[in-house]
């Protein structure tokens, strides 16, 4: 696939060097560009990272007909070798979201080779550190400026990419989640499995009063009833119960996770009950009343594995026990970075080399 280059004259990189590099404060010198327009994807270009000017009525930004991914290029701290984690479930992911937002799809090799040009280009901002990555962040929204509700005409992939730390930075501290009585992220039927930019901002107002009363995430619950548990928002989520490890399956109204997928393979290979289904709160309190709640954590490729203290559920406190035999949320971190840096053997065959 052939990709135009554009490259900056003087690197951005030595004059962040000091800043904190957090979770989306610091980019990258590049971007790609591809337009959609006429009923086809154009040339794909890398270019010096710059705003890009937005027809005031883009349909994408009016009507939130726009759909993104996230994730990360690993530098091996022992070899310096560049990797992307299955990039073709991001891929296929995309695409998924794309067909339900009426979004044109992009093939996956061409997906999957933008982004190896692009991290191939900014090679130099992969961070060294283990932990921190250079989080990749495409995007496809409607350009076309019109006022009529549907499909766009003309649509813009922008790939943008971020050196990042973890995206919680006290992982010394496990985190408290508020189970969002009153609020709801997806409804059956709805875009719940999609990753939309309109998934997040009803996200906010709730996320922000959470905070307000020290949590640290909210713990999304099914819609109809309130009774279930569904996912983090920026994370799905695990419940370790006596000798089963539960995760909410998949309905539509939960987001696949590549790390969520990718720790069910692994659970899986340690020959540990790894089980899909629903999880209602009546179930998680009375696991932690009797002491079998073991361990509730995070997946996701912001957060990698983050451990969860607690959930407050209408004033209860549902809290995991930890167990004698060993954390398996450290495990499963463990593992995933370390087939991520390259560090371990990669027996599905998960990463790609870039350079
Ligand atoms: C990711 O884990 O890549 C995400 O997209 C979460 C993000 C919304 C912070």
């Amino acid at each position: 696939m052939q990709i135009d280059r554009t490259l900056i004259n003087a690197s951005g990189l030595g004059a962040t060097q000091d800043q904190e590099l957090g979770f989306g404060n610091v980019f990258s010198d590049h971007m790609l560009v591809r337009d959609w327009a006429h009923g086809e994807w154009g040339r794909a270009a890398i270019t010096p990272r710059e705003p890009i000017s937005v027809e005031p009525s883009a349909l994408g930004i009016h009507y939130g007909q726009s759909v993104f991914e996230g994730l990360k290029a690993y530098r091996g701290s022992h070899d310096g070798v560049i990797r992307l984690f299955r990039p073709d479930r991001n891929a296929a992911r995309l695409e998924a979201s794309s067909e339900r937002l009426c979004i044109p799809t992009l093939p996956a090799e061409e997906f999957i080779e933008c982004i190896r040009q692009l991290v191939a280009t900014d090679a130099a901002w992969v961070p060294k550190e283990r932990e921190h990555a250079l989080y990749v962040r495409p995007m496809v929204f409607a350009s076309e400026g019109h006022l009529a509700v549907r499909p766009a005409r003309s649509y813009k992939l922008v790939i943008t990419t971020a050196p990042v730390a973890p995206y919680f930075s006290s992982r010394s501290r496990a985190l408290r989640l508020k189970a969002e009585s009153r609020f709801t992220r997806a409804a059956s039927g709805g875009t719940g499995a999609a990753k939309t930019s309109g998934n997040y901002a009803p996200t906010l107002w709730p996320m922000a009063s959470a905070a307000e009363e020290g949590f640290d995430q909210i713990l999304w619950l099914d819609a109809q009833e309130h009774a279930f548990a569904e996912e983090a928002g920026q994370m799905n989520i695990f419940f370790r119960i006596g000798d089963e490890v539960v995760t909410p399956e998949l309905s539509g109204t939960i987001l696949p996770g590549v790390t969520r997928e990718s720790a069910l393979r692994l659970l899986e290979d340690w020959g540990i009950k790894a089980t899909t289904r629903r999880v209602s709160m009546m179930e998680l309190a009375k696991a932690s009343e009797e002491g079998s709640l073991l361990e509730i954590f995070g997946a996701g490729t912001a957060a990698v594995i983050a451990s969860v203290a607690s959930i407050s559920h209408l004033g209860k406190e549902i809290s995991a026990a930890p167990a004698a035999s060993g954390s398996l949320a450290e495990r499963l971190r463990e593992e995933l970075l370390g087939i991520q840096y390259g560090e371990r053997p990669d027996p599905h065959n998960w990463i790609q080399v870039v350079s």
